[in-house]
């Protein structure tokens, strides 16, 4: 197969990380009998600096001509501690997610049999989990009306949603429910919330399609609890783009590290895949960083192009180096650190 892939790098630790999952790819491909070609735009505050906006034109060329997007990650603080800053890296990504349609994000939460035991969290509660947060990602506060009043003393952000923008999502869903444990859980704040009360509405009136599928609805705090006491009680989580941004980074305690979580956003045409951990400023260009969720993204990309024994492949290295211990420095724990290029070095080999 021939994939065009657009490399998006952006800040921070993000071409480091970027690095090591081409790297791996393009072994994969060899192995594999496959081409592909990467182009690289620019992203993030290193578009900024550049050509004065975070997800520039001719970056959105690149994307939206593309079989997939490899993205890094985005943020700088330079921006994070200037409130008033008016270009922010960030609007980078949300412009990128809006103009390319990606309105599902999947956050899929697992552990690594050779990880359990570094989890914060206790061996027995976590051991075997496998859950995915389906995260809405182009609605909700994240795009609402926003603004300042009185004089800038007041500030409000509005969580609008759409009835087809839930049931878009809802029906991911439902569908990915059907081919793993069939279970479905809506998270939202319908207590409180007008918004939620549609998310409930309309995820009701679905049920029926899918008979199948057992569905449930919990309140987002309730959650925010169960996700960590119990998380093998959940299979898939569709929820609002602000709650899956919280509550997904709270699973990744789950899996023992942030720098072990991928992700895929998906829309009608073009996925892009990132890892969920940001541009973590304080190891950028040092070596350090864990490259391991932008690895398992690509995965995720080669299992999207029904290429399951590349992504298998990749996994099964993943595991291996984990198991190895050729680990970054987050994960060494008082043994070996390796560098960030040098477990990519490694997996690349070892494909
Ligand atoms: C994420 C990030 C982004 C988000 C930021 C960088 C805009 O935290 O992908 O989870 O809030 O969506
Ligand atoms: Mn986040």
């Amino acid at each position: 197969m021939k994939l065009n892939i657009a490399l998006l790098a952006g800040d921070g630790i993000g071409p480091e990380v970027i690095d090591q999952a081409v790297k791996v790819s393009d072994a994969v491909a060899k192995k594999f009998n496959h081409e592909i070609n990467w182009t690289p735009a620019l992203t993030g505050a290193a578009a900024i600096d550049a050509v004065g906006e975070p997800y520039p034109d001719e970056t959105h060329e690149v994307c939206a001509k593309a079989d997939a997007v490899l993205f890094g990650a985005i943020g700088h603080p330079r921006f994070d501690n200037d409130p008033s800053a008016k270009v922010r890296p960030e609007q980078g990504l949300l412009k990128m997610r809006q103009k390319l349609g990606l309105f599902a994000n999947v956050r899929p939460t697992f552990t690594f049999p050779s990880l359990v035991d570094k989890s914060p969290l206790k061996r027995e509660r976590i051991e075997g989990t496998d859950l995915i947060i389906l995260r809405e990602l182009t609605g909700g506060v994240y795009f609402g009306e926003r603004g300042r009043k009185d004089n800038g003393n007041t500030a409000f952000d509005t969580m609008t949603y759409q009835r087809f923008e839930i049931e878009r999502l809802a029906r991911k869903g439902f569908e990915m429910a059907l081919k793993r444990g069939k279970k479905l859980c809506c998270v939202d704040k319908a207590n409180v919330l007008e918004a939620s009360r549609l998310w409930r509405e309309t995820v009701q009136a679905m049920e029926k399609e899918y008979p199948d599928v057992e569905v449930s609805y919990e309140f987002v705090d309730a959650v925010a609890m169960r996700l960590i006491q119990w998380p093998k009680g959940y299979d898939v989580i569709i929820t609002a783009n602000l709650f899956g941004d919280i509550l997904t980074d709270e699973a990744s305690v789950i899996s023992g590290s942030m720098g072990l979580m991928p992700s895929s956003s998906l829309g009608s045409d073009v996925s892009l895949y990132e890892p969920i951990h940001g541009s973590y400023p304080q190891a950028a260009g040092k070596d350090i960083a864990n490259p391991l969720a932008t690895v398992l993204s690509a995965a995720m990309l080669f299992e999207d192009f029904n290429l399951k024994e590349e992504a298998e492949a990749i996994r099964a290295v993943v595991n291996k180096s984990l198991a190895e211990g050729v680990v970054t420095e987050d994960l060494s724990e008082g043994s070996k650190a390796y560098k960030t290029s040098e477990v990519g070095d490694w997996l690349a080999v070892n494909i």
